[in-house]
């Protein structure tokens, strides 16, 4: 039966109550690794005959953090954003996804003339686990059925964050409660 997402769910349970820092959020991204290489798991949440959509795998009432899968249909490519005060974790499960960090080099005066600086990019393939710790700005890029496990410190439905358009430079707030975009 290998590592399944129940185990996964107790052990960052555990970790997180403990260790609600970066070192915590490590130790959860090495988890990930382990339950993505159980096979049974990923065709299970992940396999070729689930339907497209995001689905909450599970959300932990004592320390807020939630698992989902994201079974994405056509490709695409996000624009740069941050996920607020929460970090995220995300763990291909198939297909593939390039990761891109930035930095907001303006001034931070004038949010309708960004400058924005690519700082770091890499590939996830399957098996491979990213971590975005707190106010990292990323983006992401993947194929048409690219396929993901992400863990986030809380449901970000719930809490601002920012997006950026680096065509109008521009950047705009992202209120609670309003669509996921990944
Ligand atoms: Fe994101």
């Amino acid at each position: 039966m290998g590592y399944t997402l129940q185990d996964f769910c107790a052990e960052i349970h555990e970790i997180l109550v403990d260790e609600n820092n970066a070192t915590g959020r490590e130790k959860v991204r090495v988890k990930m690794e382990k339950l993505l290489a159980n096979e049974t798991f990923v065709s299970q949440f992940c396999g070729p005959e689930k339907k497209p959509g995001v689905y909450k795998l599970n959300e932990d009432p004592t320390t807020g953090a939630v698992v989902l899968s994201h079974v994405m249909g056509e490709g695409h490519t996000s624009p740069p954003h941050d996920h607020g005060n929460s970090w995220a974790i995300y763990g291909q499960a198939t297909g593939y996804t390039v990761m891109t960090e930035w930095d907001r080099v303006d001034d931070g005066s004038d949010d309708e003339a960004i400058e924005m600086k690519e700082t770091k990019q890499y590939k996830l393939d399957p098996g491979q686990v990213g971590l975005f710790d707190v106010g990292v700005i990323h983006s992401i890029e993947y194929p048409d059925d690219a396929r993901f496990v992400r863990v986030t410190g809380v449901d970000l439905d719930g809490i601002d964050r920012k997006s950026y358009n680096l065509k109008h430079t521009t950047v705009k707030t992202i209120r609670a409660e309003s669509a996921n975009q990944g």
